[in-house]
């Protein structure tokens, strides 16, 4: 097995090669937090108001935080607790997760087994040529939370004893949090509210990022700038490292970490829904030397059964607003999504009109 990333990482005193960013590639680990990202309290009682401090978030940025989202603080700590916790069994535990020799990536389909795995980069250039491929100092384990059948769950961990408990609690609240959202985005674009109640979020799968402890954080990246491919994403950070990219000017800002609040990242799947209007988040992870992070994101996405089709949401086209996107199967994207990111939004490029 490629070595998980924290059996080793707290034994080595400098970088291995296949984990060394090229230079050009390099994140600045120091970015200034950025105290304008917005911080949503979703319990408002005015709702025009939410959706429109989210419309503005999502052109702003592609990000935002939400508070008072409805999943309590207590079961957040209970989260991280068990993430933790799962990361640190004997590795004859973890390694019923971990595939080939060379891990591999997560595919979001409803059958995938929960997989530990570990995250590569390379970048096809136009000309076919690969770069260096490299190796991000993260571990991840990722599965299928919605929806939930027996069946399913019962291939979730068994160890530690509270995972299935707490993870299943923990995502049907966010979940419910990330619907929301969706709802208040409707609002504030002026479609109807259930517009994404259907194939469009018919998945919602969870990733638990380990970023161990790293002896040289200016040589590593915990995940190099990229966008998400599905709908939203709601992360739980509970130390910072999260950097994104403001749309106006291209300037990276750290994403503080909130106790209690969760970062909504929206995918690119918003953007050509609202024909444009909403970005999705450009993001990056640096990692730190001071202490492992642990991050977990809850993805929600359309269905992978080959039938979705993502358009333009048509009551928002006119003569003044025509499509910016052709029509196109969700599952033909995500095979662009995983193989090219050559670019920002590269998976989109095929379909801009
Ligand atoms: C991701 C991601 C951010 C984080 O897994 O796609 O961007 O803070 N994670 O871990
Ligand atoms: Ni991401």
């Amino acid at each position: 097995m490629a070595s998980l990333i924290s059996s080793w990482a707290s034994q080595v005193n400098t970088v291995p090669e296949r984990y060394v960013v090229p230079t050009e590639k390099r994140l600045n680990v120091n970015v200034p937090i950025g105290k304008d990202i917005p911080v949503i309290d979703l319990s408002h009682p005015n709702s025009a108001l939410i959706a429109e401090q989210i419309i503005k978030a999502s052109q702003d940025y592609g990000v935002f935080q939400v508070i008072n989202h409805g999943v309590s603080q207590e079961l957040i700590g209970d989260v991280l607790e068990v993430c933790d916790e799962f990361f640190k069994l004997p590795i004859e535990d973890l390694e019923k997760y971990t595939e080939e020799e060379e891990l591999s990536e997560f595919e979001p389909n409803l059958d995938q087994k929960p997989k530990l795995y570990i995250e590569k980069e390379y970048k096809p250039k136009k000309n076919g040529k690969n770069d260096k491929e490299v190796i991000f100092w993260k571990d991840t384990f990722a599965h299928c939370t919605h929806p939930t059948k027996e069946d399913r769950i019962n291939s979730w961990p068994e160890k530690p004893a509270k995972y299935r408990e707490v993870i299943g609690k923990y995502s049907e609240g966010v979940r419910k949090a990330n619907l929301r959202i969706l709802e208040l985005m409707c609002e504030g674009l002026g479609l109807e509210k259930d517009y994404f109640a259907n194939e469009l979020s018919h998945i919602q799968y969870m990733a638990i990022n380990l970023y161990p402890k790293c002896p040289d954080p200016t040589v590593t990246a915990g995940a190099v700038e990229h966008n998400d491919g599905g709908v939203i994403n709601l992360l739980l950070q509970e130390l910072g490292g999260l950097h994104v990219r403001r749309q106006k000017d291209g300037q990276w800002l750290a994403v503080e970490p909130i106790p209690g609040a969760l970062v909504c990242i929206n995918g690119m799947i918003l953007k050509v829904i609202s024909n444009g209007k909403l970005e999705s988040g450009i993001h990056r992870v640096a990692t730190n030397s001071v202490r492992d992070r642990i991050s977990l994101g809850c993805l929600t996405s359309p269905s992978c059964d080959g039938k979705c089709i993502i358009e333009p949401a048509k009551p928002l086209l006119s003569e003044t607003n025509p499509p910016k996107y052709k029509s196109f199967s969700y599952t033909e994207y995500l095979k662009i999504f995983f193989s090219d990111t050559s670019e920002f939004e590269a998976a989109l490029n095929p379909y801009k009109i």
